[in-house]
């Protein structure tokens, strides 16, 4: 697909080589300071020099020998100073900018650019028996919107829950629950029982040695596929999935695999003794399998001296099958920042063990949550937050916006749009910054009408809809539009920001950034809101500009819904 915008800098490009004057690998072209009242600028030091001439003066004659095609979408080339500046042609820009949204529709912002190559994504990865907790939610909310964005780019993704499903500690879990029964509750309650009577357990096990060689005994049962011990083990796996896909449904998270760490069990002895075989590691005098003086890294295990191996073995594993099964150019793991020592040792080791010649190993690390008084989040401190249920408050204060906001709205719309609303202000508290900064749980900010939130860009795109449902019910439309008509300069500004979608897209890809598509959405809204004020549509001056207007208004709800949806966040038609 080739955009308005990079149709507009080629032909740039073309014009200039088309002078005979600058050869092609001299043009290297910028985007101009915000003052400066031009789209792109090519600065002539480096061809002036080249040429031996004054960069002002080989401006000037660049200005004059370039010819524009006719139709072309560059407006006005000026010379200033040793800038060669570029404009784009409002009229023509508008007509091609409305008629691409038109045309791709919910594909407008889509690229080409993955074709041909497999992204592996690891998010979310809850660990089994427990509920998740605030570094999951992260995980899955920036994992899923970078899922989204590169299958937007053109690449095949695969999603992969890296289930915390395997380990010493599910000898604990057993036991408990033989001791203890099956928790009645459902959903992240269940999760909550369990995770007591785990506590429980561990607790008395400390006091009782029986008891926890009766753990050790449920472990070893399991690892050894004793039926009784499986199914009891499959039973809390299907426990934790059933709730985490409730929370999965509400925030439109679909991950196309589960694996889980169990799946890798019988891989372990073949990744120890390559680790071992190739000489990255070696068996101390205790048995142990360790990991010593690489790339600096602190000395780690990859099996313990009883044998048992640890999530580093199952990682390296993993990333073997990845590689087998995928032919991944890149895998991207969603992990929060605590986790950087341990991917920065387990992408070294399988670096030097040979496993990934050319797939590239990516972390994205994200901060920690803040609640609203500025305190981490943590289990210890009582103030840990949970998905359901911080699900649930959203919804709820959302619902209070909502009958605020929109006291007419048919109840069960009240109720979808309270969901949307709330969901919504939860996601994008994770993705309108910079993952790795720490993120708080500020209700006021978070579902803010008119602040830097969703429920802010939900209304937005409402806006838009509900201005082209009261045109259509006083049907005026009967007019052709001409969308050269477009021209203010407000109009200008919003057509020229819509034309960056593609552009934001591929920057959000390359900079593992959902921001910058938050960022771009959050400047359509104020564009938008700048337009709507300084430019009657309903009302405008003729029936041909009315039309006009109502399609800019169109192509913005369109472009703007795309936006929110490589977000996660639903777009409601009214609010
Ligand atoms: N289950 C892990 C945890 O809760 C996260 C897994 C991240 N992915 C990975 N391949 N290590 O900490």
């Amino acid at each position: 697909m080739d955009y308005a915008l990079e149709r507009f800098t080629a032909e740039v490009t073309q014009v200039l080589v088309a002078t005979g004057r600058v050869p092609a690998n001299l043009i290297e072209l910028t985007t101009p300071k915000p003052n400066i009242p031009a789209d792109l600028a090519l600065p002539m030091f480096k061809a002036a020099k080249e040429l031996g001439q004054p960069p002002p003066r080989l401006a000037a004659e660049l200005a004059a020998a370039i010819t524009l095609p006719p139709d072309s979408l560059i407006g006005a080339v000026t010379a200033v100073g040793p800038f060669l500046n570029f404009s784009m042609h409002p009229e023509r820009l508008a007509a091609a900018v409305v008629s691409e949204i038109q045309a791709t529709g919910v594909n407008y912002g889509h690229q080409d650019d993955g074709a041909g190559h497999r992204i592996v994504v690891d998010y979310s990865a809850p660990n089994i028996a427990k509920r998740m907790h605030v570094g999951h939610i992260r995980s899955t909310i920036i994992g899923q919107a970078l899922v989204n964005i590169y299958r937007t780019l053109g690449y095949a993704v695969v999603g992969d829950n890296h289930l915390g499903d395997w380990g010493k500690q599910f000898g604990v879990v057993l036991a408990s629950v033989e001791r203890d029964g099956k928790p009645s509750a459902q959903g992240e309650a269940a999760l909550e029982a369990l995770e007591a009577q785990y506590a429980r357990y561990a607790a008395a096990a400390k006091e009782d040695p029986a008891l926890d060689e009766h753990a050790r005994l449920w472990s070893l049962r399991l690892e050894q596929g004793d039926p009784q011990a499986r199914a009891l083990w499959q039973w809390s796996v299907d426990l934790t999935m059933s709730a985490a896909q409730r929370n999965y449904d509400r925030l439109g998270v679909h991950i196309d695999h589960a694996y889980g760490e169990s799946f890798y069990e019988p891989m372990l002895a073949g990744v120890i003794q390559d680790a071992l075989t190739n000489g990255a590691a070696f068996r101390d005098a205790e048995g142990a399998v360790v990991v010593e003086n690489l790339e600096h890294l602190p000395t780690f295990l990859i099996q313990r001296k009883d044998g048992g191996t640890l999530y580093m073995t199952r990682d390296m594993a993993t990333i073997l099958f990845r590689v087998r099964e995928f032919q991944p150019t890149q895998i991207v793991y969603v992990v929060g920042e605590p986790q950087s020592l341990h991917l920065r040792q387990l992408f070294a080791l399988v670096r030097t063990m040979g496993y990934t010649t050319t797939s590239e190993l990516i972390h994205v690390a994200f901060g920690t949550v803040f609640d609203g008084e500025g305190q981490a989040l943590s289990t210890r401190r009582g103030n840990m937050i949970y998905l359901e249920t911080l699900l649930d408050d959203a919804v709820s204060r959302a619902r209070a916006v909502v009958e605020r906001k929109s006291p007419d709205l048919p109840e069960a719309e009240k109720n979808a749009v309270a969901e949307a609303v709330g969901v919504g202000a939860v996601v994008y508290n994770d993705l309108y910054q910079d993952p790795k900064r720490n993120i708080t749980l500020d209700w006021e900010r978070m579902l803010s009408t008119d602040g830097n939130s969703a429920t802010y860009l939900q209304y937005s795109h409402a806006r838009c809809r509900s201005i082209l449902r009261r045109a259509s019910e006083d049907g005026g439309a009967s007019a052709d539009g001409d969308l050269a008509l477009l021209t203010h300069p407000s109009e200008t500004r919003l057509l020229k920001h819509l034309a960056r979608l593609p552009e934001a897209v591929r920057e959000a890809g390359a900079r593992y950034a959902p921001f910058v598509i938050a960022d771009w959405c959050y400047t359509t809204a104020r564009e938008f809101g700048v337009f709507f004020e300084q430019c009657p549509v309903l009302k405008a001056d003729s029936p041909a500009l009315r039309v006009a207007r109502l399609a800019l208004v169109a192509v913005t709800a369109t472009a703007l819904k795309n936006g929110l949806g490589l977000l996660g966040l639903k777009a409601p038609e009214r609010m």
